[in-house]
């Protein structure tokens, strides 16, 4: 693919060369440096999307918060909500620093015209969910964003840097509540094969569609955003959590899951694509269930973004009192 020309930019007939030479030599982009608006929109749209699924994400997990088996495992997961709250802020920052504002980001967000990930329309019907997200999702969510801590803009790398720690964090506490099931009786041992048989499946299409139809791939990696494909990172993943679940004792449900010498990878079943689009239009189990919840907690919000609205023009106005001599 080639970058595309951009003619918004003139002023200064030196800056797209200035841009592809960074890019070329692997250089971080930063707010102040002129760049295409292609790149700009692609950076808005992957970042955008990214803040949504981390505070969409909060929901399922939440929802496990008072029926936590334990104080220590409330305090965990209570800390872990939190997390994705923090990491929901540092991305819709990043994002603001290309020039859309948080604001905006929600209301494309509220009126369905902004995605978020296709994984948080599942329901958390167990205990054990609580496990298999923090491994799984979790799992694959670092196999996804560990790449982008070398993406070529920079407030987008940096963020990842430290959403990457905590959401190693995440997957280790999943894995150890889904050890602790695996050797417990055999109804808790029951109960996490049967979350992990619900959401192996919708883990592996969290990379997004196959190479060959991912509309955004081409761009993303030719701008350095992106490191790696969709498959190529579904593959990745697979292979890291076969031996995981060995070591768990518990099953993948996927016949078709089977190491193959010649590719130094695991060979692993179709994914049902079908279902895939349905939950991106909107029709998963859960999508109408997070989106009312989203925009109701967004409107329960109003009164702390008015009251800091009030307390940052008191501090404006004592500033400018202050001044005046
Ligand atoms: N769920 C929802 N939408 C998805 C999707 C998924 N699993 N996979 C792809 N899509 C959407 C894309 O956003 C795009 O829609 P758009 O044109 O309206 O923006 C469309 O499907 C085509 O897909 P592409 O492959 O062309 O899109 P991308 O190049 O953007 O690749 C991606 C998709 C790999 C998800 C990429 O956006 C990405 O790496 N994003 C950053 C990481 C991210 O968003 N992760 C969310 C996971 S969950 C999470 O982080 C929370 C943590 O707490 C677990």
């Amino acid at each position: 693919m080639t970058i595309t020309e951009d003619t918004q930019h003139t002023g200064d007939g030196g800056w797209r060369e200035r841009f592809d030479a960074m890019i070329a030599a692997d250089e971080r982009i930063e707010p102040r440096d002129d760049m295409p608006d292609d790149y700009r929109d692609t950076l808005v749209r992957q970042i955008a999307q990214h803040a949504h699924s981390e505070i969409i994400g909060m929901q399922p997990e939440a929802n496990w918060i008072t029926r936590a088996p334990s104080l220590k495992r409330k305090a965990v997961l209570l800390a872990k909500v939190q997390d994705e709250a923090g990491h929901g802020l540092y991305l819709y920052s990043a994002a603001e620093t290309l020039g859309t504002s948080r604001a905006e980001m929600l209301d494309l967000l509220h009126e369905g015209r902004q995605k978020y990930s296709s994984i948080f329309n599942y329901p958390t019907l167990t205990w054990a969910d609580v496990g298999v997200i923090g491994w799984l999702v979790d799992g694959a969510a670092i196999t996804n964003q560990v790449p982008l801590c070398r993406c070529s803009y920079g407030p987008y790398a940096r963020a990842m840097v430290r959403i990457c720690k905590e959401e190693s964090f995440h997957q280790r506490q999943g894995f150890e509540i889904l050890h602790v099931l695996a050797r417990g009786t055999p109804a808790q041992r029951e109960m996490a094969q049967d979350a992990v048989n619900r959401w192996y499946w919708p883990s592996l299409m969290m990379f997004g569609p196959p190479d060959a139809e991912s509309a955004h791939s081409d761009t993303s990696m030719a701008y350095g955003i992106k490191r790696f494909s969709n498959d190529e990172l579904r593959q990745k993943f697979v292979d890291m959590i076969v031996p995981q679940a060995e070591a768990l004792g518990l099953t993948l449900p996927d016949a078709d899951l089977v190491w193959n010498e010649r590719r130094g990878h695991y060979d692993f079943g179709e994914i049902d694509w079908s279902e895939f689009k349905q939950v991106l239009k909107g029709n998963g189990p859960c999508n109408r269930q997070r989106l009312e919840r989203r925009r109701a907690a967004h409107a329960d919000g109003a009164w702390v973004r008015e009251a800091a609205r009030a307390h940052a023009a008191n501090r404006a106005a004592r500033t400018r009192e202050e001044a005046t001599p």
